[in-house]
């Protein structure tokens, strides 16, 4: 029957794709359909998409950019294409209506609260702007009926994401306040913007100015920002300026590794590392505990692989790993560890 319809599955979420677009030439909007194992997402959250590319399941976190409120729970991911990326080229080259991808159920702490602040700031870059999209046309969908700013940033206009659409949303509700700002040198910052939306182009890279031109007491509002790490040190300057509390932020990129962390690591690798469930143990190679688990013929849980999603967390039960991004080693005895970033230091066992 799987085979016939594979959507009916008992318990795994998957889901077809049922449309296809192109924004920009580079990236690819997909709408989704979910079988009935999916149990619906809250508007900034992701979702960990699995696909099959040369006989190998990959999976990457992708968040839905609709409303929370969809009909059907569609999803529509917006997938922005990586150079030198699997899974986002495969999906831009290759999907198509019809297709069947895996999917986890939504994960994340990104989220709208359930009781809506007054005034809301959204604030995006680049492929960032996916969960503050669903989070703005969840707020529309809501009829909200408080101020709304977002502010997108693009390196140029012609890899702006979800241009028409916010202007859309902005001529449809006078609550919302939409700018742009286009960070690469050549992209004509400063030009007149949507003639139907004023001039909405800001000059230059975030700044308190910016804030302003979408929401006057922008110090008041909900902030969420997600976007490259630079972007987000921006906002989180301002706000500390300011005296304001953290905004609520988010971003895709992976951090850049600790110094010399991997190299070191590879270099003095020493002990056996032990996977307690599946009965395995292998020499340590001193790399991360996902990639060895994987050697080692396992197939364990996983999203960004790069310490964000924490999809991949698993119990330590001894041994010190050291965290590839911080540097910082822990050797707690029984611990929770996002075994992506970590790397063991001499003998550990592991819940696997
Ligand atoms: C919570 C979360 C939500 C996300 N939501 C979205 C989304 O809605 N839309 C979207 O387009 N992407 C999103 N991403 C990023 C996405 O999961 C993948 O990282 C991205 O599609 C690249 O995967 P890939 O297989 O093409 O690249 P890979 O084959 O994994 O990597 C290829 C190369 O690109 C680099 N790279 C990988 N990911 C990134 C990145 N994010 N930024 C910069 N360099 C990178 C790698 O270091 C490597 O050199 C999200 C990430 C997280 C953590
Ligand atoms: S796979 Fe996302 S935190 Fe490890």
């Amino acid at each position: 029957m799987e085979l016939v319809r594979p959507l009916l599955v008992k318990r795994e979420v998957r889901a077809e794709v049922t449309t296809m677009r192109q924004q920009t030439d580079k990236s690819v909007t997909l709408t989704l359909r979910p079988n009935k194992n999916w149990q619906g997402l809250r508007a900034g959250q992701f979702v960990n998409l699995s696909v099959e590319i040369e006989g190998v399941r990959e999976t990457r976190p992708y968040s839905p950019a609709g409303s929370e409120h969809a009909a059907g729970h569609a999803l529509e991911l917006t997938i922005s294409t990586h150079p030198e990326g699997k899974v986002s080229r495969y999906l831009r080259e290759r999907a198509r209506p019809g297709m069947i991808v895996g999917l986890s159920e939504a994960q994340g702490e990104f989220v709208l609260p359930a009781q809506r602040a007054q005034r809301v700031l959204l604030i995006s870059g680049g492929s960032g702007v996916t969960p503050v999209m669903a989070m703005l046309r969840t707020l529309c969908e809501e009829g909200h009926a408080g101020e709304i700013g977002f502010l997108n940033y693009a390196r140029s206009p012609e890899l702006a994401l979800y241009d028409a659409e916010l202007n859309a949303l902005a001529e449809g509700h006078k609550n919302l306040h939409v700018a742009r700002g286009f960070t690469r040198a050549s992209a004509g910052a400063g030009s007149p913007g949507d003639p139907r939306l004023g001039d909405s182009r800001l000059k230059g890279r975030f700044d308190r100015e910016h804030a302003r031109a979408v929401m006057s007491e922008y110090g008041e509002a909900a902030t969420f920002v997600c976007g490259p790490p630079a972007l987000i040190e921006a906002v989180r300057a301002v706000w500390r300026e300011d005296g304001l509390q953290e905004p609520t932020v988010e971003t895709f990129t992976p951090p850049a590794p600790h110094f010399n962390a991997l190299q070191f690591d590879k270099e003095q690798a020493t002990g056996m590392v032990s996977f307690a469930a599946s009965g395995r143990e292998a020499a340590n190679s001193g790399l991360p505990l996902l990639e060895q688990a994987e050697d080692a013929g396992l197939t364990p849980e996983h999203g960004c692989r790069m310490g964000i999603c924490n999809t991949c967390s698993c119990r330590k039960r001894s041994g010190t790993v050291r965290n590839v991004i911080t540097g910082e080693y822990s050797s707690a005895g029984d611990e929770q560890i996002r075994i992506c970033v970590s790397v063991p230091v001499g003998d550990v066992a592991l819940e696997l």
